[in-house]
């Protein structure tokens, strides 16, 4: 396979075997009756089981009988349907734990579904740390946002009352300074007003939503305000079922995303707003036994540079900001919203564009 009819590259392929062995993902694959057919080098130390044990004896009595990876496995033959499932606790059968990202990705056959199964420990998982951090460090922000709102607008009013007063009296020199006066106290007041909104402790509305309204709703709003001379793409599964959100907040959450997508755009640049249904998608939230599936995707796509390196990992941290005159609420703002719905925002960098991905729970039938 190394060579081909008209080009031969100086550099031979190495045996896709030790190719296989090379992967840092540990990775079996299953046949289409379940047994394990390969088993990588990472595999086998991440299981502690050599490959020809596992071919003889399979996989199973390697993890504890309630684990969550027999479900997946059945699940993934069952549907012929990849499956993620981040953030399991995998129960070894040597009485270890082991914290994993599952990845199946499923290869139809004649005689049924082969699987490749893959453990990334770690990995992904760091989404749902970032996550939790996310959500204490919003907390704590919170609180001191709430009581600074309360603390700065009295004295804000005393002060922009008295520059007021004095602009009657002052010559034109004096006055520019007044003024000056009061144009930054007007900025406080509307920093002010927007951690407010940040210390919003309402409890959620959850109702069935179409997500596409809210989007539509964002696009004009961006159209119309922040987002003139820019070019906005839908690109919508129209099959998608309605999401369990409240409406304000949503609306709130993804306007802070297209606004960022706006302002790290080229001029007249392209925002693409784009939905997408994904089954098989997990999440087990951090101290409960359940997980949660999260299968409605939106991406808040920009053609940017994308966030500088400085402060790509702390994104979603309150005060963050690269931006001149930024407040760096945004995002803390969208990741409130975002997991007081139970869902997970992340951002990656694809293609050359900046992908904010936010992946939200669907109406559970019955609830
Ligand atoms: N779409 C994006 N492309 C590049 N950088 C981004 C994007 N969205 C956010 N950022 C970066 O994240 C920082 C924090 O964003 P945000 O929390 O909304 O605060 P602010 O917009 O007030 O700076 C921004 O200053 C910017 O550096
Ligand atoms: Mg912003």
């Amino acid at each position: 396979m190394a060579t081909a009819a008209r080009f031969e590259p100086e550099i031979p392929l190495p045996h896709p075997a030790d190719l296989w062995n090379a992967l840092p993902t540990p990775t079996m694959l299953l046949d289409p009756e379940g047994r394990v057919r390969l088993a990588n080098t990472s595999c086998e130390a991440f299981l502690n089981c050599s490959a020809a044990t596992l071919a003889e004896r399979g996989w199973e009595h390697l993890v504890a009988d309630d684990s969550m990876l027999r479900a997946l496995v059945l699940e993934a033959r069952a549907k012929g349907q990849g499956i993620a499932a981040y953030d399991l606790s995998l129960g070894l059968a040597g009485g270890s734990e082991q914290r994993v990202d599952v990845l199946i990705g499923v290869l139809a056959d004649r005689a049924g579904p082969w699987l490749a199964v893959s453990f990334q420990p770690r990995a992904v998982t760091a989404i749902v740390d970032r996550q939790v951090g996310q959500q204490g460090a919003a907390r704590s922000a919170m609180a001191v946002a709430a009581m600074l709102a309360h603390e700065i607008r009295n004295p804000l009013s005393g002060i922009r009352g008295a520059a007021q007063l004095l602009e009657a009296q002052l010559d034109s020199d004096g006055r520019e300074l007044s003024r000056l006066i009061m144009a930054e106290v007007d900025r406080v007041g509307a920093l002010v007003d927007r951690m407010d909104s940040f210390t919003d402790t309402r409890p959620l509305r959850l109702q069935p939503e179409n997500i596409h309204a809210i989007l539509g709703h964002v696009r004009r709003l961006a159209e119309t305000g922040f987002g003139v001379g820019f070019q906005f793409r839908e690109r919508y599964d129209p099959s998608l079922p309605p999401v369990a959100g409240d409406r304000d907040r949503l609306i709130q959450a993804f306007l802070n995303l297209v606004k960022n997508a706006v302002e790290a755009s080229p001029p007249g640049g392209t925002i693409t707003l784009a939905t997408a249904f994904r089954q098989g998608v997990w999440l087990r939230p951090p101290g409960s036994p359940a997980r949660v599936s999260l299968p409605l995707e939106v991406q808040v796509i920009d053609e940017g540079e994308g966030p500088p390196a400085h402060v790509a990992d702390h994104l979603f941290e309150p005060f963050v900001s690269a931006r001149r005159g930024g407040t760096g609420l945004g995002l803390a703002l969208v990741a409130k919203v975002v997991s007081d719905h139970g869902g997970v925002v992340e951002m990656q960098r694809r293609d050359g564009r900046t992908v904010f991905r936010v992946l939200l729970p669907v109406v559970r039938e019955g609830a």
